[in-house]
């Protein structure tokens, strides 16, 4: 679904300005995480102040972003993520953290108005229980259950990110307040993508890799 370049030609209404307040490096790690994240949180779920968001995923690329965005947003945030990742994501403002290999998140939270799931599969299937009746799901990977969503009573949405100069300016004002900080744990020269891909295929990422010229 893509590849690396030095230089490509992108349509002008797919682009936005960068933040003023970061380098190259840390803009380049925003367009697809914070368009997902920000498709999800900020126009589907449409998070408003006071609402309880879980977020499975939270160190990941995308899941660092969202929880950052619905915080903005004034919502109680809820990550899991395991226990490496909990420190980080109490300095990025996360409410609570879940162990998910030591807790079923199932037992720690209820009455949630959102899950933004960035994990899938059993994740997705036990995250059912814990929303509100009305509560949404936004997930990121596995096409939600519509059966599921109708017998929770719930909204099951999947996210595909599309370029967006809108959600890009958003993300960019917000990282140029200091609102949302983008998380790059490594750089890699283009010549050892496979490294980058190895990796990101281990599953436990914590926020982006960017790849240099
Ligand atoms: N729909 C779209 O447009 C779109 C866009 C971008 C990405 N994606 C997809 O979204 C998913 C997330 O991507 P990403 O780049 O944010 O992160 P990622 O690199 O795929 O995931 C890394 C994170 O997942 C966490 N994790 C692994 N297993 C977990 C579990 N069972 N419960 C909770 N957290 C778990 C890890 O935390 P620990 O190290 O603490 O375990 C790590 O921080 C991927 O499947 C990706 O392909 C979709």
């Amino acid at each position: 679904m893509g590849g690396y370049a030095e230089y490509t030609t992108v349509n002008e209404s797919e682009l936005a300005l960068m933040p003023k307040n970061v380098d190259f490096i840390k803009a380049a790690s925003l367009p697809v995480a914070g368009i997902t994240a920000a498709e999800g949180i900020l126009d589907l779920a449409d998070v408003q102040a006071g609402q309880l968001v879980l977020v499975h995923a939270a160190a990941g690329g995308v899941g660092s972003i969202a929880i950052q965005l619905a915080k903005v947003r004034g919502a109680k945030v809820i990550g899991t993520a395991s226990k490496h990742n909990h420190e980080f994501l109490k300095e990025l403002v996360v409410d609570l953290v879940i162990d998910y290999c030591s807790q079923k998140f199932e037992d720690c939270v209820k009455n949630v108005d959102v899950v933004f799931d960035g994990v899938g599969g059993a994740t997705q299937k036990r995250s059912y229980k814990v929303l509100r009746k009305g509560g949404v799901l936004i997930s990121i990977t596995t096409v939600p259950d519509a059966h599921l969503a109708k017998l929770y009573s719930v909204k099951a949405s999947h996210v595909w990110a599309n370029p967006s100069h809108r959600l890009l300016g958003i993300i960019s004002k917000l990282v140029d307040s200091d609102l949302v900080k983008p998380v790059v744990t490594y750089t890699f020269p283009l010549g050892q993508v496979q490294k980058a891909h190895k990796l990101s295929e281990g599953g436990h990422l914590r926020g982006k890799i960017v790849l240099i010229p």
